[in-house]
């Protein structure tokens, strides 16, 4: 049964892995090393992948040396992740609405994960919670769409086929969100979702994280960290203290 929240639904099924299964590995991994020399994180550093889906981003930075914590509010997403937790690995199901049990000297929110929600209380709310959960130096990495550039570029209707099942995506911006509706046929049942994610530009980012206390220390606009520009970047990526 579905609940109120399409991200509580659409990110624990098994079809949302398999429409994004091309994910780019490689590029996550050059924009983790990438930012990590960037702030000469430390190797005792204690860094938080908030929210970490399958763990993409938190095993390599694991691989790199860093004590990692990866939290999702998807339990399907935690158990897969979970096998490959070792002693400074580890792997939690967990909602960043909800205040952190511990501190850590980064909390990395990446791949738009950010925005989901309609009042906009709930988008501080989890902004505040990472502020709160960060010790004294502690830094946030936040990476999300530029939405400029997702309005002037949106495709409005795309078929996609991925193992056998084929997706309907419309994308429309509505009401202040970028919307995509998805539906598919699969396993003797029709399906469809919506993701919604705020249509939020660097102005009301840092309205945002100005009104919880962090300053913007850098903005970039791609995973080889070139300066963000709302009309060329494909990211918006901000780096606050
Ligand atoms: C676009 S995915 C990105 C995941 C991961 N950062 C990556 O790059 O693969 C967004 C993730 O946010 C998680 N999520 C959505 N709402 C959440 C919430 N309230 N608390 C924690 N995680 C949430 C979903 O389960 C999903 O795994």
């Amino acid at each position: 049964m579905k609940t109120k929240d399409w991200f509580t639904d659409w990110f624990n099924t098994s079809y949302y892995h398999i429409l994004y299964k091309e994910r780019n590995d490689t590029e996550a991994q050059v924009f983790m090393k990438n930012i990590v020399a960037l702030l000469s994180l430390d190797k005792s550093t204690h860094i938080l992948d908030l929210p970490c889906g399958k763990g993409r981003h938190a095993v390599f930075l694991n691989s790199l040396g860093y004590r990692v914590t990866g939290a999702d509010l998807s339990e399907n997403s935690i158990n897969l992740a979970k096998k490959h937790e070792n002693d400074t690995l580890h792997f939690e199901v967990q909602d960043m609405r909800a205040v952190f049990k511990n501190k850590y000297d980064a909390v990395f929110n990446l791949f738009t994960s950010f925005g989901y929600f309609e009042d906009d209380k709930e988008d501080l709310l989890i902004l505040q919670n990472i502020k709160n959960g960060l010790t004294k130096e502690g830094v946030f990495v936040f990476d999300f769409l530029n939405a400029a550039m997702v309005k002037e570029n949106l495709v409005t209707k795309e078929k996609k086929v991925v193992d056998g099942i084929t997706f309907n995506i419309t994308r429309e911006i509505s009401n202040g969100f970028i919307v995509k509706h998805i539906s598919f046929f699969a396993d003797t049942e029709n399906h469809s979702y919506t993701e919604r994610v705020k249509y939020l530009d660097l102005e009301k980012m840092t309205t945002y994280l100005e009104k919880v206390g962090f300053k913007i220390e850098h903005t970039f606009g791609d995973y080889q960290l070139n300066s963000f520009n709302s009309k060329h970047s494909n990211r918006l990526i901000i780096v606050a203290k």
